[in-house]
């Protein structure tokens, strides 16, 4: 089993980029499916959605408008658990169908307020698309329209997603190790 060492944390391999790939391949089957119709617009969250987001758009055959968005994650020592606008979107989405693209759901919180963020510019219908759900420390009722992996638990990194910065251009995901995982992260 492969594994890798960041600061004093261990993590193991644990999705390998060619099923990466495949979950990849079938969401953009689907989104082909349900966007062909229309001139959407699909908008990254900065950082962590970058890679899943080149991956996804690259296998699409419909032609969307691209966006990014960067969001304050209350992570960084946030207590308060308020969550801003970095970087705000650059065109106008009024009338526009929207496919948020994320790289991981947690709680969720980070998405809801996004949600409502994105609904207050009135889109003609807004739509979630997250390579992992996890649904462990679910908050609120939001669900993802799209998924390419469900997982219970467990803090991953690689292939855009981060452990304070590290480890986002690992080609495949990494799982912290479990006897590791009551520490703070
Ligand atoms: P939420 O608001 O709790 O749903 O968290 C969403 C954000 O936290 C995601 O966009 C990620 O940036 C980050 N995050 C949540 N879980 C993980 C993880 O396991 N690894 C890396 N980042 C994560
Ligand atoms: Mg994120």
């Amino acid at each position: 089993m492969k594994s890798l060492k960041i600061g004093r944390k261990s993590f193991s391999l644990f999705i390998e980029n060619t099923e990466i790939q495949n979950a990849v391949s079938e969401l953009a089957r689907q989104i082909n499916e349900d966007y062909k119709k229309r001139s959407p617009v699909f908008i990254c969250i900065l950082k962590g959605a970058v890679t899943f987001f080149s991956d996804l758009t690259r296998k699409l055959e419909i032609d969307p408008k691209t966006e990014f968005i960067e969001l304050s994650s209350y992570r960084d020592g946030e207590e308060s658990g308020k969550i801003e606008v970095l970087k705000d979107l650059n065109k106008n989405i009024k009338g526009k169908d929207v496919l948020i693209v994320e790289d991981i759901m947690d709680t969720s919180r980070t998405l809801n307020f996004l949600v409502d963020h994105l609904k207050s510019k009135n889109p003609k219908s807004l739509r979630i698309c997250t390579l992992i759900d996890k649904r462990e420390r679910r908050e609120t009722s939001l669900n993802a329209d799209y998924t390419g992996f469900e997982i219970a638990e467990g803090f991953v990194i690689g292939y855009g997603m981060d452990y304070n910065e590290h480890g986002r251009n690992l080609s495949d995901i990494y799982v912290l190790d479990s006897k590791e995982r009551g520490e703070t992260i």
